[in-house]
C-alpha cells in the first residue's frame, strides 16, 4: 500500500533509552531489548502500542519485569501489538531469535565474509528487533554485545567503549554507549575477525578522536587513503562549516557484501569494501577519488544527518540533498573547482534526468511511496543537491553560511523537515523562500528557452528567458520554478563587457533570477551585441536551449572564462553534430572541421588543466545524445554516428593527439593527487581516442596494457582496446581476468567492462559469465557490475531489438529478486527510458517487462519500480 507524507503524524509512544543485550552466535543469534517507553502527552489511554519487527522469533515478553499475557500482545509478520500498554513510562522487555547467516537481503544482521554486520537504513532495525522503527523516535543506547572470542574477537557498536572483558567457555562481551539520542536507522554493529589501522585527529576544541578502520586481515595496508580522506574531512568540516566531531571515536568498518556505498551510523559507519580499498596496482585514480568522496560525505553526516535528523522518509533529501552538497564542496576544495563542477553535471545529466524525464520522475521530495528502498534515487541525492547549491548561489555565500549556521544552532538533536531547514534561510537572510520550495515538490526537468536582441541605435541589449517543465507521472501542470541563471556577457575580445544599467527583470551581479514563465532583462549602454554565457557552472539543474550560432558556441568554446560552460560550448557543438547526422541531415565538412579546429586548441591550450582537457576532448555520450533527440530513439543508429564522427573529428588530428599522448608519460611514482591524476586522464583519454580514430591506436592500447605501472594505466588500456573492440581486446580482457583472479574488486572491474563490449556476442559472454555456477550472485557489487553497467552503459546492445539485452536484465532481476530485492529492483531501473526508444524496441522492452510481471511472486521493492515503469503504458 502506499503511504503519503500528508499522512504524518507524531508516533503515539516515544523511546527514551534503548538497553541491548545481543548474544552473537553462528545460525541464531538472540537479542534482547529493554525499551524505556513513554506515551506522548496527548496519547489517550489505551492506545495500542504497534511496534515494527520482521523476521523475528519471539522468545520472551515482559512490562516492568512482569512476563505478559497471550491476550496482551500480538506478533505477526509486521510486528508487536500491545494491546493495551501503561498509561505511563514503562519497560518493555523482550527477547528474540534471529538467523544473520539466511539473511540473503542485508538489511537488519547479516554475515557477509563471515563478519556479523548491520545495515538499518531506512527499515533495517526492525529486522534485529521489535521497535518504533521510524526516524523521528530518537533514544540513546546502550549495547553489550557478545560473542565466541576466536570467532570474534572485535566487537563494535556505535558510541564509546565502556566496557568488556571475558566471559569464560571461549567467549567476550563488550559494552558500548551512544550518548547522542539517535533514530534506529543509524544503529549498528560489528563483530567478527578483523584487522585494523589507527591513527588519531584533535578537534578545533581539543578533543582527541581515536580514528580506526577496519578490515579484512591482510588488506590493512589498503586503508590508509581512506585514513588519509577522514582526517581531510574532518579539518574542513571545522573549517567551512564550523563542525566539529563530537565522539571519542570513530571508527570505519569495510565490508565485502553491501547493499550501496556507505552508510553513517553515529561514530561506526560501515563501508562497501570498494569505497575504503586502495592501491595503486588495484585501484584507479577514479576510486580514489570515489574514495575520498565517500569518506567525507559520511563524515559529513554526522551533522548533517545525526545530529540533525528527518523527520520521517519523504524528507530524505534534507540529509542526503545536503551532505552530497558539502561533499561535492570538499572534493571542489580539495581539488579541481570545475573539473568536479563538469564530473558531477555529467553525472547529474546521465543518472538524474533520464529518472526525471521517465516514468520514475518523482520530485526531490517526494509525497508517496510504496517502498522507500526505491527513494534513494539521483533525484533525491543529486537534484537534492543541486537545489541546496542553487539557495547557495541566490543567497550568496554569507547568506548561505548564515542560513546554515541558523540550522545547526536550532536544530540540532532533532528530527526536521525541508520546510524547517527553508525556514532558517529565509529568516536568516530576512527574505521569502515560499517558491524556491517548488524546486523540492515538483518533479522534471525544466526547460529554458533563451531570445535575445540587440538594439544598434538605443544602445540595449535585451535577453528574454522563459521556462517550462514538461508533465511528469501524477504532476500534469507544472509551475513556475525560482531559476537562478549565473550568466556574463562576452565583448569581441572575450573579455566580459560592461553596461550603465538594467531593468526589467531582477539581475544581482551575475545572475538573473527567472521566477516567472517569462522574463526579459535589458543591458542598457551596450554597443556591441556581446555573446552571452549563460547557466555559468550550471546554476541551476535544467535544460537550455539557446540558440546560439555555431559562431557563437566556438567562441564561447575559445574564450569564456567559465571553465563550465567553455566545456559546454564544445559538447554542444558535438552534440548538435550527432544529433543532425543522426537525423540523416547532411553534416558539412566546415562544421566538422571548426569543431576539429576547437579541440586542436582545446589540446594544445597553454593554462587549462589537463583534467578539464579529458572531459573536452570527447563527444557526448551516446545516452546524451539520445536525450537530445529525446522520442523515437535508435540506440544503435546513434552508435554509428557518433563513432563516424568520432573519426571524422579527431581523426585529422591523430599525429597531434599521439605526440600529446607520447608527451605525457611520466616515469613518476604514482600519487593519487589531483594533478598527477588529470595527466593520467588526458593521456588515457587520448589513448582512447586513438583506439578508435587512428590505425595505431589499438598497438598502443596493447602496449601501455604491458608497459602499465598502476591500474589506472592498465584498466584505461583494457577499457579502450574494449570499447572499440580492436582485435587484441578478447586477448586482453582474458589476460586481465587471470593475473587479478583473486581480487574481487579487481573483477568487478572486468566484469563492468565486459558489460560495455559493443560487439553482438555481448549478451551471450555476459550470460555465460552470470551462468557459471561459481559466479557469486549474492554479492551486489558483482551484479552492479555486471548486470548494473550493461543495462546503464551499454546502450546499443542493452536495447537490441531482438530483445536479447532486456531479457538478460529482466532474468537477472528475476533471480536476484528471490534473494535481495533492493539490489533486484535498482538493477530494473535500468529500464527507466524504455519509452523513448523508437517502436520496435519499445515492443521488445514491453516483452521482457511482461514476461518479469507475469513470471510470479515478485518482492515489493521490484514490483514497485516494475508497476511505475509499465504505468506509462
Ligand atoms: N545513508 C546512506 C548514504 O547516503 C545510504 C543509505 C542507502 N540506503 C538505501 N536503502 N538505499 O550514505
Ligand atoms: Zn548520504
Amino acid at each position: 500500500h502506499t503511504i503519503y507524507l500528508k499522512d504524518y503524524s507524531p508516533s503515539a509512544y516515544t523511546i527514551e533509552s534503548v538497553v541491548l543485550d545481543v548474544r552473537i552466535a553462528p545460525e541464531t543469534t538472540r537479542v534482547r531489548a529493554q525499551l524505556t517507553i513513554v506515551p506522548a502527552a496527548n496519547t489517550p489511554r489505551g492506545t495500542p502500542l504497534i511496534l515494527d519487527g520482521e523476521d523475528l522469533r519471539l522468545e520472551d515478553i515482559a512490562v516492568d519485569g512482569a512476563p505478559l499475557v497471550q491476550l496482551a500482545y500480538a506478533a505477526d509478520e509486521n510486528g508487536l501489538t500491545l494491546v493495551e500498554p501503561p498509561n505511563r513510562r514503562f519497560v518493555l522487555e523482550t527477547l528474540v531469535a534471529i538467523e544473520p547467516e539466511a539473511n540473503t537481503r542485508l538489511m537488519g544482521l547479516y554475515r557477509s565474509n563471515g563478519v556479523w554486520c548491520t545495515q538499518c537504513e531506512p527499515e533495517g532495525f526492525r529486522r534485529i528487533t521489535y521497535y518504533l522503527d521510524r526516524p523521528d523516535v530518537l533514544a540513546t543506547f546502550k549495547v553489550t554485545m557478545s560473542a565466541d572470542e576466536e570467532l570474534a574477537p572485535v566487537l563494535l557498536a556505535n558510541g564509546n567503549l565502556i566496557d568488556k572483558g571475558s566471559l569464560g567457555d571461549g567467549k567476550h562481551y563488550a559494552v558500548w554507549e551512544d550518548p547522542f539520542p539517535k533514530p534506529s536507522y543509524l544503529f549498528a554493529l560489528v563483530a567478527g575477525d578483523l584487522a585494523s589501522i589507527s591513527d588519531s585527529f584533535t578537534t578545533a576544541s581539543g578533543r582527541k578522536v581515536d580514528l580506526a578502520i577496519y578490515c579484512e586481515h591482510g588488506k590493512q595496508d589498503q586503508c590508509h587513503w581512506a585514513m588519509d580522506s577522514l582526517k581531510r574531512s574532518m579539518a574542513w568540516d571545522e573549517k567551512r562549516f564550523d563542525r566539529e566531531y563530537d565522539l571519542d571515536v570513530f571508527n570505519i568498518v569495510a565490508v565485502s557484501d553491501f547493499n550501496f556505498g556507505a552508510m553513517e551510523n553515529k561514530g561506526l559507519n560501515i563501508f562497501n569494501d570498494k569505497l575504503v580499498f586502495a592501491r595503486p596496482e588495484t585501484a584507479t585514480d577514479a576510486d580514489y577519488e570515489n574514495i575520498e568522496r565517500v569518506i567525507a560525505h559520511e563524515y559529513f553526516h554526522n551533522w548533517t544527518g545525526n545530529r540533525i535528523t528527518c523527520r520521517d522518509w519523504f524528507q530524505l533529501c534534507l540529509k542526503e540533498g545536503l551532505t552530497v552538497y558539502r561533499d561535492q564542496e570538499f572534493t571542489s576544495d580539495e581539488r579541481s573547482r570545475a573539473v568536479k563542477r563538469i564530473s558531477d553535471v555529467m553525472k547529474l545529466r546521465s543518472a538524474q534526468f533520464p529518472e526525471d524525464g521517465g516514468p520514475l520522475a518523482h520530485p526531490a521530495r517526494p509525497d508517496n511511496y510504496r517502498e522507500i528502498n526505491n527513494f534513494y534515487t539521483p533525484t533525491v541525492y543529486d537534484k537534492g543537491a543541486e537545489i541546496v547549491r542553487m539557495l547557495a548561489t541566490l543567497l550568496g555565500e554569507d547568506g548561505f553560511k548564515k542560513g546554515m549556521d541558523l540550522y545547526f544552532e536550532r536544530h540540532d538533536g532533532e528530527a526536521t523537515t525541508i520546510e524547517a531547514f527553508l525556514a532558517c534561510f529565509a529568516e536568516a537572510n530576512d527574505t521569502d523562500l515560499d517558491q524556491f520550495k517548488t524546486w523540492y515538490e515538483q518533479a522534471g526537468t525544466p526547460r529554458i528557452e533563451i531570445n535575445e536582441q540587440f538594439d544598434a541605435d538605443a544602445h540595449t541589449y535585451t535577453l528574454t528567458l522563459r521556462q517550462n517543465t514538461p508533465p511528469t507521472p501524477g504532476q500534469p501542470d507544472k509551475a513556475a520554478l525560482v531559476v537562478p541563471v549565473r550568466f556574463g556577457l562576452l565583448g569581441p575580445n572575450g573579455a566580459e563587457i560592461g553596461y550603465e544599467r538594467v531593468t526589467g527583470a531582477e539581475a544581482r551581479d551575475d545572475v538573473i533570477v527567472l521566477d516567472k514563465p517569462e522574463v526579459e532583462v535589458v543591458f542598457h549602454g551596450v554597443a556591441n551585441r556581446p555573446v552571452p554565457s549563460l547557466l555559468r557552472g550550471f546554476s541551476a539543474p535544467a535544460i537550455l536551449e539557446t540558440g546560439l550560432s555555431e559562431q557563437d558556441r566556438l567562441f564561447l568554446a575559445r574564450h569564456d572564462s567559465d571553465a563550465f560552460n567553455r566545456w559546454q560550448a564544445i559538447q554542444d557543438i558535438g552534440e548538435r553534430l550527432v544529433v543532425a547526422s543522426v537525423n540523416g541531415e547532411s553534416v558539412s565538412d566546415e562544421a566538422t572541421e571548426a569543431l576539429t579546429q576547437a579541440m586542436a586548441e582545446t589540446l594544445a591550450h597553454e593554462t587549462l588543466d589537463d583534467a578539464f582537457k579529458a572531459l573536452a576532448l570527447n563527444l557526448p555520450d551516446e545516452a546524451q545524445i539520445a536525450r537530445a533527440i529525446g522520442k523515437s530513439v535508435d540506440p544503435s543508429a546513434i552508435r554509428a554516428s557518433r563513432q563516424s564522427l568520432l573519426k571524422q573529428v579527431f581523426g585529422p588530428l591523430a599525429d597531434r593527439l599521439e605526440a600529446k599522448y607520447e608527451a605525457l608519460t611520466s616515469e613518476a611514482p604514482y600519487t593519487p593527487d589531483a594533478a598527477q591524476s588529470g595527466r593520467r586522464d588526458l593521456r588515457n583519454r587520448l589513448l582512447s581516442l586513438l583506439a578508435t580514430v587512428s590505425t595505431k591506436g589499438p598497438e598502443l592500447a596493447h602496449r601501455q596494457y604491458q608497459a602499465a605501472k598502476n591500474m589506472t594505466d592498465r584498466f584505461a588500456a583494457l577499457a579502450a582496446a574494449t570499447l572499440a573492440w580492436t582485435e587484441e581486446a578478447p586477448s586482453l580482457l582474458a589476460e586481465f581476468r587471470t593475473t587479478y583472479a583473486g581480487d574481487p574488486l579487481v573483477f568487478d572491474k572486468w566484469l563492468a567492462v565486459n558489460a560495455r563490449a559493443p560487439d553482438d556476442s555481448v549478451v551471450s559472454r555476459l550470460q555465460a559469465i552470470l551462468s557459471d555456477p561459481s559466479f557469486p550472485k549474492n554479492n551486489p557489487n558483482r551484479m552492479r557490475a555486471l548486470v548494473g553497467s550493461f543495462a546503464m552503459a551499454n546502450p546499443a546492445q542493452f536495447t537490441r531489438p531482438d530483445g536479447a539485452g532486456f531479457r538478460f536484465v529482466t532474468g537477472a532481476v528475476l533471480d536476484m529478486d528471490k534473494r535481495n530485492p533492493q539490489v533486484a529492483a535498482r538493477l530494473l531501473t535500468g529500464f527507466r527510458t524504455w519509452p523513448m526508444l523508437e517502436d520496435s524496441r519499445q515492443q521488445a522492452a514491453l516483452a521482457a517487462l511482461h514476461g518479469l510481471r507475469d513470471s510470479g511472486a515478485l518482492s515489493r521493492n521490484t514490483n514497485d519500480i516494475l508497476t511505475r515503469i509499465l504505468d506509462v503504458a
